[in-house]
């Protein structure tokens, strides 16, 4: 399915976000493993948070769905369940489950993925996993068969910041009782260790809400920072700083951000978030503050391409392997939208005129981001653009085009 973006008078509305995929995925896997039912509200149902469901039932959870965003999660002891496990397109799912399966002695699963994650490597989160004593069969890439083993200690060093490493290493902990230090020279997202707080030890069933998904907000954010006259608002969204870069930046950059009713909720903290348009300043961010917004870069180089002058985003080279190669896909759908951008080694630089073309046909490789980040650019720039593959979009905001549209976004479908 191709859709084609439009120029849109101003976005104005709350747009409704669901829920953050990090934690959807850690809700069912942490709920998967304790004693008892979890009840689980604002799950994201999308294709990869769909695909760790469906893998914690196979392991032996009963995973019910409820209502709209309504899961529960009755825990069990898990065993080999009768197929491999599907991780569909999710790195997380699959890296998460590699580590909680590594520590469940006498399990053995083998995962699955699509063609994009059968790409992605899977060393970083099995060679540590190796050290502690788990036992593979396959390389750095899906398929790879598990044989769930008692494991002993390990200190790791987070380098590069990777969640999902850390996520993985703490899970083979939970699982097989081994003791685990993680140390990171720069914080990646700690939404696996703030559930394990609010799962306790030993993991009991307890009730998760989740909070809206800073990473997918970004889209109808940044559509309001370059549609001249918007105002958006997203209630109820993550503001775990760790999560929180791009919004930091955005500010910087000259878009007008009000953040109430910041509170507690299932131990993150989430507010209301308002962005209106003001005219964008470039901005240079460097590698310290990449993990933050590790995910919101397609998003922050759409608002550099409506800035006015250079912006220069350091320490990208974990975006080579992301759902596709991501640095690669941004410049090159930049490029056909007619601004100047290239790939300085891992720097990203944007070369903005504060208006944009447009026009382009942007290949997304089936990155879901990359599709939706396209469409964005297309809202203010003089010419439509088109995105190709807009289907992977259901892997994490399934309902994209319709918040859009409900803000006054002229997104359709073409042939
Ligand atoms: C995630 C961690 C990040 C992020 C991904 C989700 C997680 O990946 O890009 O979308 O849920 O832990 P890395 O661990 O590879 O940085």
């Amino acid at each position: 399915m191709k859709l084609v973006a439009n120029s849109s008078s101003a976005l104005r509305g709350i747009a409704p976000i669901p829920g953050d995929k990090s934690c959807s995925h850690r809700a069912l896997i942490l709920g998967a493993l304790a004693n008892g039912t979890t009840r689980i509200t604002g799950l994201l149902g999308s294709d990869d948070v769909l695909a760790t469901a469906r893998a914690v039932a196979a392991l032996g959870a009963t995973v019910k769905h409820v209502g709209p965003g309504e899961w529960q999660v009755t825990g069990s002891r898990w065993t080999t369940p009768a197929e491999p496990i599907d991780c569909g397109n999710s790195g997380t799912a699959a890296r998460l489950l590699l580590g909680a399966c590594a520590g469940v002695e006498g399990l053995t699963v083998t995962l699955t993925g699509d063609q994009s994650l059968s790409k992605r490597p899977m060393q970083r989160v099995t060679a540590p996993l190796e050290r502690m004593g788990a036992k593979f069969d396959g390389g750095d890439h899906l398929p790879i068969t598990v044989h769930g083993q008692a494991l002993g200690a390990i200190h790791h060093l987070n380098i590069p910041a990777s969640a999902q490493v850390k996520s993985a290493l703490l899970l083979a902990g939970v699982t097989s009782g081994a003791a685990v230090s993680v140390k990171e020279p720069l914080a990646s997202r700690d939404h696996s260790e703030i559930m394990l707080g609010e799962f306790g030890n030993p993991l009991t069933g307890c009730d998760i809400a989740i909070a809206s998904d800073p990473s997918s907000a970004a889209f109808p954010l940044v559509a309001a920072a370059i549609v001249p006259g918007s105002e958006v608002t997203v209630r109820g969204l993550l503001v775990n700083p760790l999560r929180t870069g791009l919004y930091e930046v955005l500010e910087q950059m000259g878009g007008a951000i009000a953040l109430t009713n910041e509170q507690l909720q299932s131990g993150e903290i989430v507010a209301d978030l308002t962005l209106r348009h003001a005219p964008l300043q470039p901005c240079h961010v460097t590698a310290a503050n990449v993990p933050a917004m590790i995910d919101e870069i397609p998003a922050l180089a759409v608002a550099c391409a409506y800035a006015d002058g250079e912006s220069v985003i350091e320490g990208l080279a974990e975006l080579r392997v992301k759902e596709s190669d991501r640095l690669g896909a941004i410049v090159a759908g930049l490029v056909a939208c007619g601004v100047a951008a290239i790939a300085d080694g891992d720097a990203l630089r944007i070369f903005g005129r504060g208006t944009v073309r447009g026009g382009g046909k942007v290949v997304t490789h089936g990155d879901h981001r990359i599709a939706m980040a396209f469409l964005t650019l297309g809202l203010a720039s003089e010419q439509p653009v088109e995105v190709d593959q807009a289907e992977m979009i259901a892997t994490s905001f399934p309902n994209f085009v319709e918040v859009m549209q409900g803000l006054g976004a002229h997104i359709e479908e073409v042939a």
